[in-house]
């Protein structure tokens, strides 16, 4: 019987702990990395590693954590309150986030934070180690933790590992202004395969492997000790018939006719996003406050319900984001608000399942805007919402999933004259046109799911280890 496993390492596990009355509860995460890794972490022997979502310093309760979540095949990585501070608010949230979505003025560069960087990176590469057998698979995911690859491959130099990078890879000029440039590539070039959400962000890859480290490539092949490591994309995406199937449940009746109650004849947009300064929160807000000024004929036939999950509050920039949004907000809904009507309907929280779907099942209009994005899975649950194929999505030609959905209106979050045609050609778009738009951009999301994505990988992944195994 064939005994190899898969090992998914990701700074979070799919499950969250959080404490009911000084209560330890288990919570599970909807998102779509869980539901589609899901789909293998839980079979066989395989298992998941990460951080648990808070800092256990108590060791009976790290005991009784790592007991209750090896039931689910789950291995906890716990992390002290410096650590936080350090290798994930620090060095990832500061550093690398920043510099990778395009924001290098927002980006700082501190020593300290990047030594607690590599610490926390050989954590998790001795957790994996501990459980890992030749022939198994590793799968490590994201920017938190680029260095792991190369720290598992110089101890298991037989293992396939596959690194998936979920946010955008930036070109050299950006990248290069990392003093830890060298190091990090190093890091994930240990891996066999190397996975981004676009050919550009595997493109940037491939030339600043070129530049800083002298590596040779042919296509999508980097060669490093003379052997190939497969880079590619691979955009991931959403369980469509899950968002699709929940639609049509009739649980969401009451939310939809509660959210139909509220906008009354008006029409419905919608925008659904972490607090982040990626995602063009403040230009949403200046585009539709610009919109209500130049054509005051929409006044009292539009709301915008703005649902903005709160995310890293404790660093500086998402803070200020989020005194900015709340300001914004208000002036807006103050200068064009009346007795009737209030144009902005803002929500700092996150919803269930079932009221987001809700939510997306009746927008008339989506608003995906971000300055720049990896993939953007809202873009993609908001299609599979649509049962009745109406409704339209404006998306930002920066957010990765702009190059699947070009059905949809594609802006430029940046130029605010488009973003306000594009909100008018978004409200007055006739039935048939967005039936058009829906239903092919339904047909892409429906046919590269999220399943398909780990299965190719997955695939990918065991033909780039048979090739290098076969040339060594
Ligand atoms: N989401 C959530 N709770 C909410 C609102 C959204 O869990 O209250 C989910 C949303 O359904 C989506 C994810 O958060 O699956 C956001 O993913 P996306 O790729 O759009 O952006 P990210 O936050 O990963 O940058
Ligand atoms: C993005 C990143 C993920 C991260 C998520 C939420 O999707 O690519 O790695 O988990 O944002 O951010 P958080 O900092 O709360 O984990």
């Amino acid at each position: 019987m064939n005994k190899s496993k898969t090992i998914i390492v990701s700074n979070r596990l799919p499950v969250k702990i959080t404490f009911n009355s000084g209560q330890i509860a288990y919570q599970n995460s909807e998102g779509g990395l869980a539901t589609g890794l899901g789909s293998i972490y839980r079979t066989g022997n395989n298992i998941w590693i990460g951080w648990p979502g808070a800092i256990i310093e108590d060791d009976m309760l790290k005991e009784q954590v790592s007991v209750d979540l090896k039931e689910k095949s789950l291995f906890p990585v716990f992390l002290s309150d410096e650590e936080i501070n350090k290798y994930y608010e620090g060095f990832s949230n500061e550093t690398l986030w920043p510099l990778f979505h395009y924001f290098p003025s927002y980006a700082r560069y501190s020593e300290e934070n990047w030594e607690s960087y590599k610490a926390v990176n050989q954590k998790f590469a001795d957790i994996v180690l501990a459980n890992l057998k030749n022939g198994d698979q590793v799968w490590i995911h994201d920017y938190q933790l680029m260095l792991v690859p190369q720290m598992i491959r110089s101890k298991m130099q037989d293992v396939s590992i596959g690194f998936f990078l979920h946010i955008p890879f930036p070109s050299f000029e950006v990248f290069r202004l990392l003093p830890w440039r060298a190091e990090l590539i190093k890091g994930v070039i240990g891996a066999d395969l190397i996975g981004f959400h676009t050919f550009d962000d595997s493109k940037y890859f491939i030339n600043s492997c070129q530049r800083i480290l002298g590596l040779t490539s042919i296509n999508n092949q980097l060669y490093v000790n003379d052997l190939p490591v497969i880079v590619d994309a691979f955009p991931i995406s959403i369980d469509y018939v899950k968002y699709n199937e929940l639609a049509s449940n009739k649980v969401l009746k009451q939310h939809e006719d509660n959210i139909i109650r509220r906008k009354g004849e008006a029409k419905l947009m919608i925008s659904v996003d972490r607090l982040d300064y990626s995602k063009g929160l403040i230009n949403r807000l200046k585009a539709f406050d610009q919109l209500l000024s130049q054509f005051p004929k929409y006044k009292e036939k539009v709301v915008f319900v703005q649902l903005v999950v709160p995310s890293r509050d404790t660093v500086k920039q998402y803070s200020e984001l989020k005194e900015e949004v709340d300001r914004l907000v208000s002036d807006i809904n103050a200068r064009y608000g009346t007795l009737n009507w209030q144009p902005i309907q803002y929500f700092y929280r996150s919803f269930s399942i079932e009221l987001l779907s809700a939510l997306y099942k009746t927008a008339d209009i989506a608003l995906v805007t971000p300055m720049r994005d990896g993939m953007n899975l809202v873009s993609k649950e908001y299609v599979a919402s649509k049962i009745d194929k109406k409704g339209v999505l404006v998306l930002s030609e920066m957010a990765g999933a702009s190059r699947e959905l070009n059905d949809a209106i594609i802006i430029n979050p940046n130029d605010q004259i488009s973003y306000v045609n594009a909100l008018v050609q978004a409200l007055e778009m006739p039935d048939e046109e967005q039936l058009r738009r829906m239903t092919a951009m339904q047909e892409i999301v429906a046919r590269f799911n999220i399943f398909h994505w780990v299965k190719v990988f997955m695939q990918r992944l065991e033909d780039a280890k048979t090739l290098q195994r076969r040339l060594s």
